[in-house]
Parts: C-alpha cells; sequence; structure tokens
C-alpha cells in the first residue's frame, strides 16, 4: 500500500473504527516518517508531542519529521513509570497546550509506552473536547497492545485506568527499531500479550509464537508477528469497540492475572509476568470447564519460560488475595466474574461465573 511516507517493507493495516478511519503503519524506521505519514492529513498544523523521559532520543527524531512536515511541535516530557498516569500530568499537559495555543484542528503525538499511550490519549480525548492523536509506541506491550484500540485513561488511587475515555488513534507508526533500546523485562512483558494472541487466533499465529527464539529475533520477522498481533486486535476492536462481547476476549489471562498484580501491590510482578501466570490459570479452567486438551497448558508453559516469563506463584502471593483482587477488577461486573477460556487455541469461550472451587484449583495449581 503506497502513499506519502510509507516504504515498500511496511505492513499497513486500516480499519474504519466507529466513525474514525484508523491507519497502522509497521515496519522499521518509522520514527522518522511520523511526520510524512501524517502531513496529509494534519494540514500543516500544531502537535503537541508527549513523549516518555526513558525515549528523548526517539521523540527528538518524531519532532524533527514532524518538523520537517511543517507542523509547529510543542514537546512535553512525562517521568517514566505508571504514577504519570494521573491528575496532575493530564492538568499540567492540558495547560501547556492551552498555553502553547494548540488548538480543536491539532494532533496530539504520543511516544513511549502504554502509560505515555494512556496519558496522552486521554489528553487528546478531553482537550478542548477532543483532538486528534497519533500513537507512536515505543514498547512492545503498546505496539500489540495498548497502541491499538483507542482505550486512554489515568489511574485513580481507589483503581487503576478508572478515568479516561475510547478516544481512536487516527495514525499509529510502529517502528520495531524502537525496541533497540527496550530492557528485556519489558521485551518479555509485551511477549506475553504476544502469546495470548497465539492462544486467541490459533493456527499459524500460535505456531510462529511458539517456535519463537530467544527476543527479540529477527526484526523483519519480529515486524510481521507485530503486525499479526496488531490485526488481530484491531479486527476485534472494529467488531466491539465498546467491549459488548467479542472485545472481551482480549482479557485472556487478565481476570487472573490482574488479582495476581494487584495481589502483589503491583510491585511484585509486571502487567506482562502476571498475564503469564493468569493465563496458565486460564488454561487450567478451560481444562475443568470446557474439556481442553492439557497438551495446551503444557505446550504454553514451555513458551513463557523460554521468554523469561514466571510460571509458577511466588508463595509470597496469597490465594486469598488473589481472590479479594479479582473480586475489585474494574472489568469484573459488581455481580459477576467474567473469564475467558478456551476449547482450543482459536475457539474462544466467554464464560462467567466458573464454580469457585475451579477458581481455587487453577490458582493453586500455579504453585504445583
Ligand atoms: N489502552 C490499552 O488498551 C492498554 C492495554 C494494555 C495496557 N495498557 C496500559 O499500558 C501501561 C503499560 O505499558 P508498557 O508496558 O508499555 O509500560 P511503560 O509505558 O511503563 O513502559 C515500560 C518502561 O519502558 C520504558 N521504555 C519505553 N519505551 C522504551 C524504549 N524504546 N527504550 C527504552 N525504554 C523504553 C519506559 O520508560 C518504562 O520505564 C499500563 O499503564 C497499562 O494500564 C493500556
Ligand atoms: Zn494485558
Amino acid at each position: 500500500m503506497a502513499g506519502p511516507g510509507v516504504s515498500a517493507a511496511d505492513r499497513v493495516l486500516e480499519a474504519r473504527i466507529g466513525a474514525v478511519d484508523v491507519r497502522v503503519v509497521i515496519g522499521r524506521g518509522g520514527v522518522a516518517r511520523v511526520g510524512a505519514l501524517w502531513a496529509p492529513e494534519a494540514g500543516g498544523a500544531a502537535a503537541l508531542l508527549i513523549h516518555d523521559a526513558n525515549v528523548a532520543p526517539l521523540a527528538g527524531g518524531v519532532a524533527r519529521s514532524l518538523k520537517d512536515a511543517g507542523l509547529r511541535v510543542v514537546s512535553a516530557s512525562v517521568p517514566p513509570g505508571e504514577p504519570s498516569k494521573c491528575f496532575a500530568e493530564l492538568e499540567r499537559l492540558t495547560r501547556l497546550a492551552a498555553r502553547e495555543g494548540i488548538r480543536r484542528t491539532d494532533t496530539v503525538v504520543a511516544v513511549g509506552g502504554g502509560v505515555v499511550g494512556d496519558l496522552a490519549g486521554f489528553v487528546a480525548a478531553s482537550y478542548q473536547r477532543g483532538v486528534r492523536l497519533v500513537q507512536v509506541p515505543t514498547t512492545l506491550l503498546a505496539m500489540v497492545d495498548s497502541a491499538i484500540g483507542g482505550k486512554t485513561a489515568i489511574d485513580l488511587p481507589e483503581g487503576k485506568n478508572y478515568v479516561g475515555a475510547v478516544w481512536q488513534p487516527r495514525l499509529v507508526v510502529e517502528d520495531l527499531d524502537a525496541l533497540a533500546t527496550l530492557p528485556a523485562r519489558e521485551l518479555a512483558c509485551g511477549f506475553a500479550e504476544v502469546v495470548k494472541y497465539g492462544l486467541l487466533e490459533g493456527g499459524g499465529l500460535w505456531d510462529r509464537v511458539e517456535e519463537w527464539p530467544a527476543l527479540p529475533g529477527d526484526p523483519g520477522a519480529l515486524a510481521e508477528l507485530v503486525a499479526d498481533c496488531a490485526a488481530h486486535k484491531l479486527r476485534v476492536v472494529t467488531q466491539d469497540e465498546h467491549e459488548g462481547g467479542l472485545r472481551a476476549s482480549l482479557n485472556l489471562g487478565h481476570t487472573v492475572g490482574h488479582g495476581i498484580e494487584a495481589a502483589g501491590g503491583y510491585r511484585h510482578h509486571t502487567h506482562g509476568e502476571a498475564i503469564s501466570l493468569g493465563m496458565l490459570a486460564a488454561l487450567r479452567l478451560s481444562e475443568t470447564g470446557r474439556g481442553l486438551d492439557p497438551e495446551w497448558r503444557e505446550r504454553t508453559r514451555a513458551v513463557l519460560e523460554r521468554h523469561g516469563l514466571p510460571t509458577r506463584l511466588d508463595a509470597a502471593i496469597a490465594t486469598d488475595d488473589v481472590l479479594a483482587a479479582m473480586g475489585r477488577d474494574k472489568k469484573a461486573d459488581a455481580a459477576a466474574l467474567n473469564m475467558v477460556l478456551l476449547d482450543a487455541p482459536g475457539a474462544v469461550a466467554l464464560r462467567q461465573n466458573p464454580p469457585h472451587a475451579a477458581v481455587v484449583d487453577a490458582i493453586e495449581e500455579l504453585r504445583a
């Protein structure tokens, strides 16, 4: 698919989500082409570039490309880490936008992982009732998951992602070269979501996930893998933007996973590590509840271990704490515990309130 800024080796995904046309460009060297890719739609306006302080050099490359394309650029650096998804940062960034004369016709450009993507996305969704958004994800997790689908949010002390909006990015530029500086633990965290897509889609995608060598592997092949995961999420969100049904399938491993993440005080495990354990619990529940062949849990465990993800639950995390945290999960209805189960890779079954004893067994099984 040709067009300004698109290179022959790129994978370009296009979808209409609600009333918004979303374009995702995946390949190498995209950071230097953000301006060329966005300029035809930007119409020479200004860009508020919000970036993670840890990716300042990448953000500098994006800023240069936007300026070269004729845009005025206002840059803002955000401290790394989840605490930046807060009202204080939202206020600081929106007031900066106002002082710098950013208007409704301008663009917010997010450069960073899911933290900056969610925060800058909510700035875009709320500033002057909404301005256009471009996502430039720089973590594997953001490339396959958070930059796609339009969920934006900040956290409250009472709960993660409790204040936010669904606001689709017009353009997502995924530059695999940006992963060169990403720490190994963060790369593994993103790979947990890649494994999730392999299980949800089955078939050839699962085969490639199962055979994937040590991370990151060949960048060209990784671009293809990332593109197929992003395409899976884009397809699901196109059919169910507001999580009435199908989109919930993307929570495979996240019900127990969030419980483990919260029970560890968000310090013990990264999100991807908790999801690694949560997926194994979901597969165990799929065995007891749906007759899934136990070989899939063993094969999934082998893949997760190969990529340095945990497959055994630490004794420091109590089952009761996990269960209590699952009840508080925003994604669980007040009355119901929603679980994503599998009949087989590629065959998803959404299940409400699996038997309590089976949930306890699935968590305890992680200690075996
Ligand atoms: N909106 C959604 O649909 C969605 C989905 C999943 C997760 N999330 C959110 O995403 C967040 C987690 O995202 P994340 O895992 O990308 O974490 P993150 O944004 O915190 O990034 C992880 C770490 O990597 C650093 N970093 C980022 N890119 C780098 C690079 N290229 N080189 C070196 N360092 C780099 C960051 O500074 C940070 O320290 C959470 O807040 C979560 O709630 C949102
Ligand atoms: Zn996740």
